[in-house]
């Protein structure tokens, strides 16, 4: 890794750098889900001149009058932000006028669990022609090492009409290049703990001066980046940080549903072990994986892995167990049912929790979906309550078309399923209320009830 003093940076880089460093460069986004949007907002707050890009009119329209449509992003942000010069639009020829520019478009798997890679290819075809000498291009979308070299690269280079290549690993250009480099997003949604600008960016370029630039472009809104050498050691590790989480939930999500058989209260195991100052971090057990993250981006390397002949037994491992909790919740539900007499066929249930995690709005690859659609197929009358989600319709996976049900006169249901651990539940008054409670998530902890069964 050369040391950043030592990069002699040509004219056209120099002059994106000072503006970066000045605060005065302007931004491009492109995607502005839960992750582009609040970086937006970081990047207009910290003085940078910020627009948004989507393909989405919907978005377009609600941010421009000044709407948010994320539940934690008050109204009041993006009026902020717009008064400070942030505009957003669906017209991708305004990103020639941008200094940098980041992708933060979604990377699914495909049915097959295989990357679903067309909504970065769509991105670098639309924005191809509209890049200019001297941008600098971050793509921040979770992928597989080699991504950005193997594919957004070509295609920025293919479909730009002046013909300007990406800055090689060789002699700095003074004219006809512009700048690519990688940075994940590291956010943890609903974690309070630990302010977004406080989390290091890890920063790959395609070579050391779109390092260079990318890392001081994060500089004005992280306390800290991370430079590394690569766009591929910036992109896997990401993976590792993601493998690594699904990985150490499987072994707790195993070991928990040893403790049932064995009588063990595995949160109580998983305390006990916590006290240790070194050598443990504390991972626990819950009703599947959910999330754009980790139930999707480690079969990204899985499905790399594959063209150098390497079968990554840890993830697909990790994936069976994970994926099998649904099914034991359900198994649950049914034999608690079947202790208070009643037959799942016709039980009236009320899950609580859509979202896949607690205190946040998104129910993507929530593990409530699938156990809704497993109780139903048995025959259940299934409503939910999530005061983050007022309403399910239609995902790629699923159709449920439900809305959240009051939390109120719990005892006319055969059981209470709690999926999610949201704060403002009262679980006292929840355990008091109704005639059978399945907790996946230990949130009745510390309550002591017949009614409760632990799963
Ligand atoms: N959500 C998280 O907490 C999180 C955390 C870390 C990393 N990531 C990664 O960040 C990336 C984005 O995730 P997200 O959660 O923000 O997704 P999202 O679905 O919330 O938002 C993506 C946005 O991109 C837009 N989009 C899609 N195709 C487009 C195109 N061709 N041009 C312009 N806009 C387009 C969509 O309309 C949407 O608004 C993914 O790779 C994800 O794995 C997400």
């Amino acid at each position: 890794m050369p040391n950043p003093s030592q990069i002699v940076l040509p004219q056209i880089a120099q002059q994106r750098l000072a503006c970066l460093q000045a605060r005065s460069a302007r931004i491009g986004v492109i995607g502005l889900g839960y992750v582009g949007l609040p970086l937006t907002l970081l990047l207009s707050e910290a003085g940078f001149k910020v627009t948004g890009f989507d393909i989405d009119a919907k978005k377009v329209d609600d941010l421009e009058a000044g709407r948010s449509y994320i539940f934690r992003i008050p109204a009041a942000e993006i009026e902020d932000a717009r008064k400070k010069g942030f505009s957003a639009t669906t017209d991708f020829a305004r990103l020639s006028g941008q200094d940098a520019i980041i992708l933060c478009v979604p990377t699914p798997l495909t049915s097959h669990r295989e990357p679903d890679l067309r909504f970065v290819e769509n991105t670098a075809r639309a924005a191809a022609p509209w890049i200019r000498e001297g941008q600098l291009v971050v793509l921040e979308s979770t992928t597989y090492p080699g991504t950005t070299e193997e594919l957004l690269v070509p295609l920025l280079e293919a479909g730009n009409t002046d013909g300007l290549k990406v800055q090689g690993k060789g002699e700095a250009a003074e004219h006809g290049v512009f700048y690519v480099a990688f940075s994940p997003e590291r956010e943890d949604p609903g974690n309070v703990t630990v302010a977004r600008r406080d989390i290091p960016k890890v920063v790959g370029g395609h070579e050391a001066i779109a390092t260079e630039l990318a890392a001081t472009l994060y500089e004005g809104i992280f306390t800290r980046a991370v430079r590394v050498s690569s766009t591929r050691v910036a992109e896997m590790t990401k993976l590792l940080e993601n493998i690594y989480r699904c990985v150490n939930i499987a072994l707790v999500n195993e070991l928990k549903l040893l403790s049932l058989r064995m009588g063990v209260d595995i949160w109580e195991v998983i305390d006990a072990a916590s006290t240790k100052p070194f050598g443990f971090q504390p991972f626990y057990p819950g009703p599947g994986l959910g999330g754009h993250c980790i139930p999707i981006d480690p079969f990204y390397l899985s499905w790399k892995a594959r063209e150098f002949d390497f079968n990554t037994r840890f993830i697909e491992l990790a994936g069976e167990v994970n994926e099998a909790m649904p099914a034991h919740v359900v198994r649950s539900v049914a034999m608690a049912l079947n202790r208070h007499g009643k037959a799942m066929n016709a039980a009236r249930i009320l899950v609580l929790g859509m979202a896949y995690k607690k205190d946040i709005d998104d129910l993507r690859e929530s593990p409530s979906l699938t156990v809704i659609e497993l109780l139903r197929e048995q025959g259940a009358e299934v409503l939910y309550n999530d005061p983050y989600i007022p309403a399910v319709g239609r995902g790629r996976h699923y159709n449920l078309n439900m809305s959240s049900t009051p939390l109120s006169k719990l005892e006319q249901y055969d059981c209470v399923l709690i999926m999610t651990d949201h704060s403002e539940y009262d679980y006292r008054a929840i355990v008091r209320q109704s005639r059978l409670v399945v907790d996946t998530r230990n949130a009745t902890r510390g309550i002591a009830s017949e009614k409760i069964v632990r799963c």
